[in-house]
């Protein structure tokens, strides 16, 4: 996965034009036509404009021709070795589709719903903090309008720039925000207040972040990664009575995210939560912990109706939010991959990837032969060797080819 450091700039590919064509044969008779020109594209390939993205994968190859290495390794890598973040996508790989054929798969219902917000599709940007404003002038608002545009909610977290307020006041849909504990008690309650005024959905308290997990391409790359102010002892201190205190705070539901057992899915839905978000930050957190997909079906049935599920981790492809559906999410959330998008293509860019998930998702289902997420559960999945390496760009062959080129 790692960026080559001597990555050089390299021009835009040109279309493969194929060979240029055998003169023609003289005519036997001179004709008053112009000799027809050997055509310059015989393939009919033919050169993209700038930001024309027909599929995910050229979403990932832009966003990596343009990033910087340290701002790429920053949003593809994990913490220490990397391997929760490897089991994100080992998790997914180590799935396989069931299917059935010669079903009238005309009419493909997508649609779910978050505390009685339809979606029109089950994937949602997750929140992604400060690296938004890294890509993009305008982080949050850009996030919130290309989802909103895709019938979709979005996670605005607590450091998305400009503003909390900004983000939520883009669009006509309450979306969600998520809380990120950075200072103390006396701060967290300042949050609050204005997450309520500002007329939120629902509060997200990520609840896996006590200690800042060890990125260590940031540390080597020494890309400037704010960590919070204040009391970080507060932040570690934290405890289920504190979330009970945040929800009457906010006076909003409230969605736990970064549950990874069902003892805590348990004691989530005792103190509260409306939703349990299985996540483990992209693998950015506690390494060495299981894939999110791994711990999923413990989580559901631990919550067993009580709440609702959502679920993020390693989600690059249609395929595999249909495998997290199937395992007892509601919707799934995309944390790299709206990272990718943001940066290859700004607001556009995001409400192209949603487009390009919904469309994948919708071959997904047709060729399983279902003709709505809700008839999925786990008896369309079957367990099968992981081919290949995992990481945070196998699913993308293509890009793949080109880190290991290191352009
Ligand atoms: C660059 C980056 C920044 C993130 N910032 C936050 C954040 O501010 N708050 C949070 O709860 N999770 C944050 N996450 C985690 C995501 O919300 C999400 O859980 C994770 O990215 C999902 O895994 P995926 O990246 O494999 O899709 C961040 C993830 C990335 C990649």
């Amino acid at each position: 996965m790692a960026a080559s450091r001597s990555r050089k700039k390299v021009p835009a590919r040109k279309p493969a034009a194929g060979k240029p064509r055998a003169a023609a044969k003289p005519a036997a008779r001179k004709s008053a036509a112009k000799p027809a020109k050997p055509a310059a594209n015989p393939l009919g390939l033919e050169k993209k404009a700038p930001g024309q993205f027909d599929t995910l994968q050229e979403i990932a190859l832009e966003a990596y021709r343009k990033m910087p290495a340290p701002v790429w390794d920053h949003l593809m890598g994990g913490a220490d070795a990397e391997m929760t973040l490897r089991r994100n996508r080992a998790g997914l790989d180590g799935l396989a589709l069931r299917q059935r054929v010669l079903v009238d798969v005309r009419q493909i219902d997508m649609s779910t719903s978050l505390l009685d917000q339809r979606m029109e599709i089950p994937v949602f940007p997750a929140p992604v903090g400060g690296f938004l404003s890294k890509v993009h002038h305008e982080g949050g608002p850009a996030v919130a309008r290309a989802a909103v545009s895709r019938g979709t909610t979005a996670f605005i977290a607590t450091a998305a720039k400009p503003s909390l307020e900004a983000a939520q006041a883009a669009v006509d849909r309450k979306l969600v925000f998520q809380l990120y504990v950075r200072g103390d008690r006396g701060w967290v309650e300042g949050v609050l207040d204005r997450v309520r005024a500002a007329g939120y959905a629902a509060l997200c308290v990520t609840v896996d972040r006590n200690y800042y997990g060890r990125r260590e391409r940031d540390i080597v790359s020494g890309l400037p990664v704010k960590e919070g102010f204040g009391d970080q002892s507060y932040q570690a201190s934290l405890s289920w009575k504190d979330l009970v205190w945040m929800k009457e705070r906010v006076g909003l539901p409230l969605i736990a995210k970064g549950v990874a057992t069902a003892e805590d899915a348990e004691l989530a839905v005792e103190h509260g939560a409306d939703v349990v978000y299985v996540s483990n930050h992209g693998g950015r957190q506690l390494d060495h912990a299981q894939g999110s997909i791994e711990v999923l079906e413990e989580v559901v049935r631990a919550v067993a109706g009580r709440a609702e599920v959502l679920a993020d981790g390693g989600v690059m492809r249609g395929t595999d939010v249909v495998k997290m559906l199937c395992l007892g999410a509601r919707a799934v959330g995309v944390g790299k991959l709206l990272g990718l998008a943001l940066s290859a293509g700004g607001e556009a860019g995001v409400a192209r990837m949603l487009e390009l998930m919904e469309s994948e998702i919708r071959h997904a289902l047709g060729l399983m032969g279902l003709t709505s997420i809700k008839q999925l559960g786990p008896h369309w999945l079957r367990e099968v060797p992981v081919l290949g390496t995992p990481s945070s760009v196998s699913a993308y062959p293509l890009l793949e080819d080109a880190v290991r080129r290191g352009r």
